[in-house]
């Protein structure tokens, strides 16, 4: 029987984990690339409103598959305007065409140290589709956004409830879709029907689903795969301690999910990258406010507590 103590004592650490340096990112449209992912601040709409923001990336890993990063922001004025989407872009998970998308698992474990009472933004994947294999997100280039909203501190879908409570496969929820427009390109939302701080799922899920009930062509491309916030009013920090997403190609879109998914059990997609470490699970668990451990699986060989570090 272990304490809280004794698993965090410094034999333990110097046995498991190797902290490693932050990089915090100034400029509003600086971005700052490490491992397998891009992280940006982009506080596109900042001229908006009134605020600040500082978005730092935590992200530490051997293989470069885990990203753990924080982002603090203050904005005030036009609520209904975006101030900033601080995002993680994936740097592999590109040109993949859905018609012969085999798995697109991902992780997302995030929280808010604090948040104010007028808190307006989400917390969600962006994946952008086009019929080039590549392209700018939100450019020209850019046929569809398709959003996963994981936060209920405010759902920005956009245009029409297209379905209600849909069980997505291997994604332990339910969610709302909803179908719009938004400047060039198309917009379908999944909503989550809960706040789902603790994410797991296969995006080819949800993009096979659109494919098979709404028409969605199966010749798009996957162009970029961001997950960040986008803020529209208020003040919060929030902090992801881990992320994830890759792809693979040589499956059909169209052939059913199979009926076993190792994203589906528990622990989900952990096992996929390497071996389950229950003491960095119950270490994850630890994590208060404050203290969070960002760390990554025991394949990556991280753990980061990013107050410890600062100090
Ligand atoms: C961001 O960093 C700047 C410079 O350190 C600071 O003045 C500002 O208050 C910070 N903003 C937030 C929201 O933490
Ligand atoms: C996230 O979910 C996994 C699988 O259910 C679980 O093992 C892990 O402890 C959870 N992490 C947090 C921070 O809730």
């Amino acid at each position: 029987m272990f304490t809280v103590r004794s698993l965090l004592s410094t034999a333990f650490l110097t046995a498991f984990f190797i902290p490693v340096s932050a990089q915090t990112i100034t400029g509003a449209t600086d971005c700052v690339t490490a491992g397998k992912y891009t992280f940006c601040q982009d506080l596109w709409g900042a001229a908006s409103g009134v605020g600040s923001q500082n978005t730092t990336s935590y992200y530490a890993s051997t293989t470069g598959q885990i990203a753990s990063w924080s982002t603090t922001y203050n904005w005030a004025n036009a609520p209904s305007q975006v101030k900033s989407f601080a995002n993680v872009a994936s740097n592999t998970v590109q040109g993949f065409q859905l018609a012969t998308l085999a798995t697109a698992p991902t992780f997302w474990v995030w929280g808010y140290d604090s948040s104010s009472a007028d808190l307006k933004a989400d917390v969600v994947y962006n994946i952008w589709l086009g019929t080039a294999s590549f392209g700018t997100p939100a450019s020209s280039s850019s046929n569809y956004q398709m959003s996963f909203l994981a936060s209920s501190h405010y759902q920005d879908a956009e245009g029409s409830l297209l379905a209600s409570a849909i069980n997505i496969p291997g994604s332990g929820a339910t969610w709302d879709i909803w179908s719009g427009t938004s400047s060039t390109w198309n917009v379908i939302s999944f909503v989550s029907t809960f706040e789902n701080t603790n994410l797991t799922a296969d995006l080819k899920n949800f993009l096979q689903y659109l494919v098979i009930n709404n028409g969605l062509p199966a010749s798009l491309y996957i162009q970029s795969i961001q997950a960040g916030t986008d803020v529209y009013v208020g003040s919060a920090e929030l902090y992801t301690t881990r992320y994830s997403v890759e792809a693979t190609a040589g499956g059909n879109i169209l052939s059913p999910p199979p009926s076993t998914s190792c994203y589906s059990t528990s622990p989900p997609a952990q096992t996929h990258y390497g071996q389950w470490d229950p003491l960095l699970a119950f270490a994850e668990q630890l994590a208060t406010s404050k203290t969070h451990t960002f760390l990554t699986n025991p394949g990556d060989e991280v753990l980061l507590a990013r107050y410890s570090l600062a100090e």
